[in-house]
This record gives structure tokens, C-alpha cells and sequence, in this order.
């Protein structure tokens, strides 16, 4: 992906991680998940009191890009304090679309700070389904 997308995505997740809701963890996430007709969809985390309920910021931008009718992942970019990895269930939840997805990751506090890695380097062996 070209640079200026790559900072539009990392821009969307920045903005998205503003509307985080998060008063549990107070550990905001923000997610954009690129598709292959060029949309961008957003996520943030949304937690709650029940704890195990909390929706990661990547499963619910996959979410509402399946919604829309968009199923070709072509990257995603995660933003938090310190630029955190997903979660072992978002990566599972991602590959089920693109298990080679791209994947930036951004410390909010620094957004200069950016690593990219992809899906199949995260999730090597990933379940494919009953055999
Ligand atoms: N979280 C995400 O939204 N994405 C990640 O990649 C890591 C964790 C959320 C879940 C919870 O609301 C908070 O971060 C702390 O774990």
C-alpha cells in the first residue's frame, strides 16, 4: 500500500480510537480495516460490566465490513498505547477473510511509531475448520 494510504488508515484508526468505550480497562483502541473497493471501516473497543463480553476495536471493524458486504481484507490498522498487537481471537476472527492481512500497528502516544507485520507471520497454524 502506498504511503498516503497507509496514513489515511492510520489516520481513520486514530480517529476512531477517540470513541472508544472503554471505562473498565481505560485502554482505548482504535481500528481501520481497509477493503479491496478502497472503503475504510471502523472500530473501537466496546466493553462491558459483564467483562468476557468486551469487543475488540479489529473484530468490530470486521464486523462492519462484512455488514456492508465488503469480505476482501487488504490491510488494518491498530492503534493504543503502546501500539499493541491483536489479540489471539481477532487474528483468528481476521484470517477467517485474509489470513495474510497487513497490519500496522501505532503507539497513540507517538504515532510516528509504526510497525507492520501480517497476519500469517502472527497466526502460523491458524484453525481452518473441521477436518
Ligand atoms: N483490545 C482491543 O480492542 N484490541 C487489541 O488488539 C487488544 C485489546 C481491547 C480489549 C479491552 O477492551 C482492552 O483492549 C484491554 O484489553
Amino acid at each position: 500500500m502506498s504511503t498516503s494510504a497507509r496514513d489515511d488508515l492510520i489516520q481513520a484508526a486514530l480517529d476512531a480510537q477517540q470513541r472508544a468505550y472503554c471505562p473498565y480497562s481505560d485502554f482505548p483502541v482504535g481500528a481501520a480495516l481497509q477493503t479491496a473497493s478502497g472503503q475504510i471501516f471502523q472500530g473501537v473497543n466496546v466493553e462491558n460490566a459483564s467483562f468476557g463480553l468486551t469487543n475488540c476495536a479489529e473484530r468490530v471493524a470486521a464486523g462492519a465490513a462484512v455488514a456492508a458486504g465488503e469480505r476482501e481484507f487488504s490491510a488494518i490498522a491498530v492503534v493504543s498505547r503502546g501500539g499493541v498487537s491483536p489479540c489471539g481471537a481477532c487474528r483468528q476472527f481476521l484470517a477467517e477473510f485474509n489470513p495474510d492481512l497487513p497490519i500496522v500497528m501505532v503507539d497513540s502516544l507517538d504515532p510516528s511509531q509504526v510497525h507492520e507485520t501480517t497476519l500469517d507471520l502472527l497466526l502460523p497454524g491458524r484453525f481452518e475448520g473441521p477436518a
